[in-house]
């Protein structure tokens, strides 16, 4: 890797995020558990396939984040990605909820992990957390798959432009 330490960045966190609005994104609720087994999570976007063998996927994790001390510390978590037409259970993990009353809607279970895995969601990814790489204000959390469990049919939830938006919507749209 070449550092190009001699080019100058010209684009302001604001403008970054601009363009971040015009990339869709899958809607997750990331989970876990403190060491007293009360349950954290925060909704979460920034989610990645790195590798199928092994299964690892990488989640960043703001370390501002109230739930970023308890995923570390128990080194495991969970991708839930959220089905069309769940966005009270995203706002709920959004911020401002007490912790447990996040999980006061959804057919919620635990993992082999310990994480909380939502039973109806896309597809629930339970997770061991391998690598830990601070990246500023971030923690890149690299994630070896050791369970998953997925649901038939169903559409997902997208957030695209600061909106939630479903596939479908989407489709009548352009038509
Ligand atoms: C659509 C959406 C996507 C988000 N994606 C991320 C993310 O990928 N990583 C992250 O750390 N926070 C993300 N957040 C922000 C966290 O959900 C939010 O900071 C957190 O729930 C605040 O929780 P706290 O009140 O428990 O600290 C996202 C929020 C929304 C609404």
């Amino acid at each position: 890797l070449t550092l190009q330490t001699d080019i100058q960045p010209s684009v302001a966190p604001e403008r970054f995020r601009d363009g971040m609005r015009r990339v869709a994104a899958a809607c997750a609720i990331i989970t876990a558990r403190d060491e007293d087994g009360q349950r954290v999570g925060l909704a979460a976007t920034a989610i990645c396939s790195v590798t199928a063998d092994p299964p690892r996927l990488l989640v960043c994790v703001n370390r501002s984040v109230s739930a970023h001390p308890a995923i570390v510390a128990a080194g495991a978590l969970g991708v839930n990605i959220i089905p069309d037409g769940q966005h009270n259970l995203i706002q709920r993990f959004s911020g401002g909820t007490p912790r447990e009353e996040r999980f006061a809607i959804g057919p919620w279970r635990t993992g082999v992990s310990g994480a909380p895995i939502l039973a109806d969601a896309l597809v629930a990814f339970d997770c061991r957390i391998v690598e830990a790489i601070a990246a500023s204000t971030h923690d890149i959390l690299l994630c070896e798959v050791i369970d998953l469990v997925t649901t038939e049919g169903g559409d997902p939830m997208l957030y695209f432009d600061g909106a939630f938006r479903s596939l479908t919507a989407a489709a009548g749209q352009s038509q």
